[in-house]
C-alpha cells in the first residue's frame, strides 16, 4: 500500500478501481503488506525457536486469518468466538492459545472441548480450571507490574491493570496448580499495545525472565504483542532488526542459564495488519462555523473507532484526484450522531477538499473493522483484500435488511 503523488497504490492497483466497483465506505487491505511485516519480524528474530501468535482481534477476517497461517503464524484467541475463528481458518488446535479476562467457566470448557491451551488470568480462574481439568497443561498470565501503550486504556500491565496474576503472588499460584496437578507450561504477559519505545517491551522482558527462573517445567515463554507501528508524521518506527537483535541475545542466553532451549512466543497484532488496511470514503459535505470547516464524509466512529476511543492519529489522504498545492484547516468528521465523531481530532491540515472527493483514512488495519458495530443502526462495510493485481471481496457489506431480522 502506497501513496504516490496522493494517489493510492494497494498492490499493483490503484485505489480508484476499488471504490469504481465497491464504491465507499469500504475496508481495503493489502496481502503483500501483511506478509512483508511477518517475514521482517519474524527474519528479526535470529533465537532458533521462536513462534509469532498473531493476535486475532487486531483483525478477525478469516482470509487474513489464513494469510497468517500460511505465513506460519499461531494465534491468541481473546474468546470463544476467535477460537472458532482460528479453527475455521485452518489452524490446529496446538496452534492456538486461549488468553482472555474475566473468564467464566463455560468459556473454559469451550477451551477445554477443542483442546486448546488455557492461559489463566487470575488465581480465580487457575483455580477453576484446576477443578474443570485436573492433571493437565497450563499457561499463567502475569502482571509484570510494569505496563506501556499509546494510551491509557490499552496499558495492561502494573498495579491499575486488570490484567494477570501479580508477579508477586506466583508461589500462590503455584500451590493452587500444584493442588490441582496442573503442569505451569508457559508464562504469559502482554504489557500493553502500540509501543514505539523497544526498551519499555525489553524491561518487562527481564521481569518475566527474573520469574520464569523459579518454574522448572516451563516449555515457552510468552512475551505478548503490544509492538507500534507510526500513525502520525513524527511517530518513528521501532528498528525491528536492532529490537530482534538484542531479544535473540538475550533468549538465548537466559536458555542456556535454564538449562533447556525454551520456544519463545510473540503476539502481534497491529504491527503485522496495521499498515495493510485503509478505510476509503467519500466526502459529502462541507460545511462551517466561524471557527471551523467541517467536511462530513460517508463513515464514521461505527467503522472506525479508534480516534474517538483514543483520540488516535490516522493519515487522511485525499485520493480523488492528483492533490493540489492548495492546503486549508478541516475537521474531518462522519456521520455518526455524536460529536465525538470525528476522523481528526481538531483541525488538521488537508488539501482543499469538495464534495464527491474521495479519501483513505490510513492505518485503519487493525483494530478498525474488528471494532466496528452497528451504532446508528447502520451496517458494516466490504472488506476487500487486494493481492498483486487481483482483488476480492473477503467480506461482504452488512445488509440493511439482514440487520433488522
Ligand atoms: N496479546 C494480548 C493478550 C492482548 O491483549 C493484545 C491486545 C495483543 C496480544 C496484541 O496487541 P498489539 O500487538 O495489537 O498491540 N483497540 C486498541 C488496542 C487494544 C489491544 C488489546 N490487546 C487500539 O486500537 O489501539
Amino acid at each position: 500500500m502506497n501513496v504516490i503523488n496522493n494517489q493510492l497504490y494497494i498492490g499493483e492497483l490503484h485505489a480508484s478501481e476499488i471504490v469504481k466497483r465497491f464504491r465507499t465506505p469500504v475496508y481495503v487491505y493489502d496481502d503483500d503488506v501483511i506478509r512483508h511485516k511477518y517475514r521482517e519480524l519474524a527474519d528479526s528474530l535470529s533465537y532458533p525457536n521462536v513462534k509469532i501468535f498473531y493476535a486475532a482481534k487486531a483483525n478477525t477476517n478469516s482470509r487474513i486469518l489464513e494469510i497468517l497461517r500460511e505465513e506460519g503464524a499461531g494465534i491468541d484467541a481473546v474468546s470463544p468466538g476467535e477460537i472458532m475463528a482460528a479453527l475455521n481458518a485452518g489452524f490446529k488446535p496446538n496452534q492456538i492459545m486461549f488468553t482472555a479476562t474475566a473468564v467464566s467457566d463455560e468459556e473454559m470448557k469451550f477451551a477445554i472441548s477443542k483442546k486448546i491451551l488455557v492461559n489463566a488470568d487470575s488465581i480465580s480462574q487457575l483455580g477453576r480450571y484446576g477443578e474443570l481439568n485436573p492433571n493437565s497443561d497450563v499457561c499463567l498470565r502475569i502482571n509484570p507490574a510494569v505496563g506501556a501503550g499509546h494510551h491509557d486504556h490499552v496499558i495492561t500491565g502494573g498495579p491499575d491493570s486488570k490484567f494477570g496474576i501479580w508477579v508477586g503472588d506466583l508461589e500462590q499460584a503455584i500451590a493452587v496448580a500444584q493442588a490441582h496437578k496442573l503442569n505451569i507450561v508457559g508464562l504469559h504477559q502482554h504489557i500493553g499495545s502500540g509501543i514505539l519505545d523497544a526498551n519499555k517491551f525489553m524491561n518487562a522482558v527481564d521481569v518475566i525472565l527474573a520469574a520464569a527462573k523459579n518454574f522448572r517445567n516451563l516449555k515457552f515463554i510468552d512475551f505478548g504483542g503490544g509492538l507500534g507501528v507510526p500513525y502520525s508524521p513524527d511517530q518513528k518506527p521501532i528498528d525491528i532488526n536492532e529490537f530482534g537483535k538484542k531479544l535473540s541475545g538475550i533468549l538465548a542466553a537466559f536458555s542456556k542459564n535454564y538449562g533447556k532451549e525454551l520456544l519463545f512466543i510473540f503476539e502481534p497484532g497491529r504491527y503485522l495488519v496495521a499498515e495493510s488496511g485503509a478505510l476509503l470514503c467519500t466526502v459529502n459535505t462541507i460545511k462551517k462555523t466561524p471557527k471551523h470547516k467541517f467536511v462530513g464524509v460517508d463513515t464514521g466512529f461505527n467503522h472506525l473507532i479508534r480516534p474517538m476511543a483514543y483520540g488516535s492519529y490516522h493519515p487522511i489522504v485525499k485520493i480523488s484526484d492528483a492533490e493540489g498545492a492548495e492546503k486549508e484547516k478541516v475537521v474531518v468528521y462522519g456521520n455518526i450522531c455524536e460529536s465525538g465523531d470525528v476522523f481528526t481530532i481538531g483541525d488538521r491540515e488537508l488539501p482543499v477538499l469538495k464534495e464527491g472527493d474521495v479519501l483513505a483514512i490510513m492505518v485503519a488495519g487493525a483494530y478498525g473493522y474488528s471494532m466496528a458495530s452497528n451504532y446508528n443502526t447502520r451496517p458494516r462495510p466490504a472488506e476487500i483484500l487486494v493481492s498483486g493485481k487481483k482483488m476480492s471481496v473477503i467480506r461482504d457489506a452488512e445488509k440493511l435488511k439482514d440487520m433488522l431480522e
